[in-house]
């Protein structure tokens, strides 16, 4: 199997925004989905550089467009590996084989008499870079640009569009999967019911000379948009070349919906006049806004990619549009949302997963993954689950549903962590006699960690790969990159050894807030409040700190304590048992304090809390948001054995 997919060719007369990132990100998903089924794939993306809007920016800057349009396509170049996003292409219109096969294909266009020359009067919009129709206006004004077309009168060279209009619709009625989601697809539907007018093909040179001249005239050059439209050819080496009978027959475009028309109507009767056989599919989705309001440098709320990441990290980037966005349809992006999304699933219910897991089998078993042993009826359930997950998934990502993949996939995880907490291999570890269930209990964690990793290559491929690694796998191994190896059970060696590596993904609460207090404070970066006075007296000696036993302990069990909120009742292995009372009721769920290494002051005298006897204290870290506490639990950067110290 073949897939090509592109993303649309992006304007240079603006940087890189969260719009742009999201459809490469869709399209970089897509085609790793792909590559993990075992299909040759090819992935491009590129530059857009023609037409009136590119000169009119490099106006603003003062420079020639030839030098503008080089700056801006370097930087969306350089933007896509900072999101993992790795194409085969990099096209752009300005390349020397692309303006000529353009011409060469205008004038194939124009010999066979799909091209004619006529006056034209109408009302044109700059921003769109082409002529509306009076029906498409609002208030008089471009429903897009909310200013007045212009009325231009002028000779131009027309492309007969509208003897193709039946033979289109047939196209698209024929094949349901031609233009998806199906809201597009009537859209497209709908317009093609009034009749189709023909499309103005070129531009005066008096009015702009930036773009490819015609073959035919050279007082004209070519419409931006049959200009650009061919991108998707020429990036293939069209016509000639190996790279174009193998992939355009597998073609599909990913677009929002600002441009829906040029691609589902200018772009395949083009492709009828010139005798290529029309793309796959055309895959639509809807506008990312900004806190719900539309992104616009002049309200000053555009998010650019690299600040995204600088932020928030390159996964979760990539995880939150694509869990929050259902394709298709408008999203929102605020920070709040983000890191909700990344303490919510990736810290606790993902990170908790691997973790805790990882966890048991370095304490329990050595780091060394032992057998399946004898699977039990629960045991059996639990891997049909998992199993079962893979088939739907691979469907939703096929048909670029990817909220409801991950949907899929949370689901998932949500089920392994309920396999912990009901088998409680913590339990299971005390009693020797029980050896055999606790192999079988984390070697199906394991293995279910390691799907997860699979599947979620694409969407995440550094903390997949990580995942894999931590598993014993090795990055590029055919276990950790193809379904086809990976995607069954069992695929674990028993004897083979974990190498877990730090957290998968840290807790994000309030780093934002604390930015803008940063912000605020003397440039030391501390908070003001933070500043501690100690006058000689306060201080204490080595020997003092010295009686103070500090230890790394690990919670077994968490419960609330009756008749308090803030109150959970700790059971930690250090490496004896003991209960300690701990206020952080209002920061952790019980579930996910359980399997974490945390730091302990083990030498307090006991004291009663609430009836409960607490032996010793938990340290966290406190600090204050918005005169808000927050606790977090203090704790060591690797796994170490419980009851070390320190000091
Ligand atoms: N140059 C044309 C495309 C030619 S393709 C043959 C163009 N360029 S553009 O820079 O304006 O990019 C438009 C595309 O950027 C949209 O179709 C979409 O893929 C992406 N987005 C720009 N803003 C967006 C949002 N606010 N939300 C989601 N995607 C958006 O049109």
């Amino acid at each position: 199997m073949t897939t090509y997919i592109t993303t649309p060719i992006y304007y240079v007369n603006a940087q890189p925004h969260l719009g742009h990132a999201y459809t490469t990100i869709v399209a970089d998903t897509y085609s790793r989905f792909r590559r993990l089924c075992g299909e040759n794939v090819r992935f491009q993306t590129g530059t857009d550089e023609h037409g009136d809007k590119i000169v009119e920016a490099a106006e603003k800057e003062n420079v020639p467009p030839g030098e503008y349009v080089d700056k801006i396509s370097k930087m969306f170049r350089d933007t896509w590996p900072l999101l993992e996003v790795a194409p085969d292409n990099y096209i752009r219109t300005t390349d020397v084989q692309h303006i000529a096969t353009v011409r060469d294909i205008l004038q194939k266009v124009y010999d066979s008499g799909d091209i004619y020359f006529d006056e034209y009067t109408g009302l044109y919009c700059r921003g769109c870079e082409r002529f509306l129709t009076e029906k498409e206006l609002v208030d008089g004004n471009c429903p897009d640009h909310q200013i007045p077309p212009q009325e231009i009168a002028e000779q131009n060279y027309f492309f007969r569009m509208s003897s193709y209009q039946q033979q289109l619709i047939d196209h698209i009625r024929n094949n349901p999967d031609f233009i998806t989601p199906e809201r597009y697809r009537n859209e497209v539907l709908s317009f093609l019911s009034e009749p189709l007018e023909d499309l103005c093909i070129s531009r005066p040179k008096s009015r702009l000379t930036w773009g490819i001249e015609l073959p035919f005239d050279d007082n004209f050059v070519t419409y931006v948009w049959f200009d650009a439209l061919i991108n998707y050819l020429t990036g293939l080496g069209f016509p000639e070349g190996d790279d174009y009978n193998t992939f355009w027959p597998f073609s599909e475009h990913v677009i929002a919906k600002d441009i829906l028309k040029p691609h589902a109507i200018y772009w395949p009767t083009m492709l009828m006049s010139m005798g290529v056989p029309l793309y796959k599919k055309l895959h639509v989705h809807g506008y990312w806004n900004v806190d719900d309001t539309k992104m616009s440098k002049s309200i000053g709320n555009v998010v650019r990619p690299r600040q995204l990441v600088d932020e928030y990290g390159i996964d979760t980037l990539r995880y939150f549009v694509l869990r929050e966005m259902s394709f298709g349809l408008d999203s929102s992006f605020s920070s709040d949302a983000i890191v909700t999304r990344q303490n919510a699933d990736l810290a606790n219910d993902l990170g908790n997963l691997y973790s805790r897991t990882m966890a048991m089998v370095l304490k329990y078993q050595g780091g060394i993954i032992s057998g399946p042993g004898t699977p039990e009826v629960e045991d059996e359930a639990f891997r049909e689950a998992v199993e079962l997950m893979i088939p739907g998934y691979r469907e939703a990502m096929a048909d670029f549903c990817f909220h409801r993949a991950l949907q899929i996939v949370w689901d998932i995880i949500s089920m392994a962590n309920k396999y912990i907490v009901v088998n409680e291999p913590w339990a299971l570890a005390k009693d020797p006699e029980n050896a055999e269930r606790l192999d079988t209990v984390l070697y199906n964690l394991l293995e279910c960690l390691r799907i997860v990793s699979l599947v979620l290559q694409p969407i995440m491929p550094i903390a997949s790969t990580r995942m894999a690694v931590g598993l014993g796998l090795t990055a590029d191994s055919e276990e950790a990159r193809f379904f086809d190896a990976g995607g069954r059970w069992g695929v674990l060696v028993p004897g083979s050894r974990v190498r877990p590596g730090g957290p998968l993904f840290p807790r994000l609460e309030g780093r934002k807030k604390d930015k803008d207090k940063k912000k605020k404070s003397d440039g030391s970066g501390m908070k003001k409040a933070e500043k501690i006075e100690q006058s000689e007296e306060d201080l204490v000696s080595f020997d003092v700190f010295q009686k103070l036993d500090l230890r790394v302990a690990e919670i077994v069990a968490a419960k609330p304590v009756k008749k308090s909120s803030k109150l959970l009742k700790l059971t930690v292995k250090a490496p004896e048992m003991r209960t300690i009372v701990s206020g952080i009721a209002e920061y952790y769920q019980p579930s996910e304090l359980v399997g974490q290494q945390v730091v302990i002051v083990a030498n307090l005298k006991p004291v009663k809390i609430m009836g409960v006897v607490s032996q010793g204290m938990i340290l966290t870290a406190g600090e204050k948001i918005d005169g808000k506490e927050r606790l977090v639990l203090s704790t060591v950067s690797d796994i170490v054995a419980v009851g070390s110290r320190i000091g």
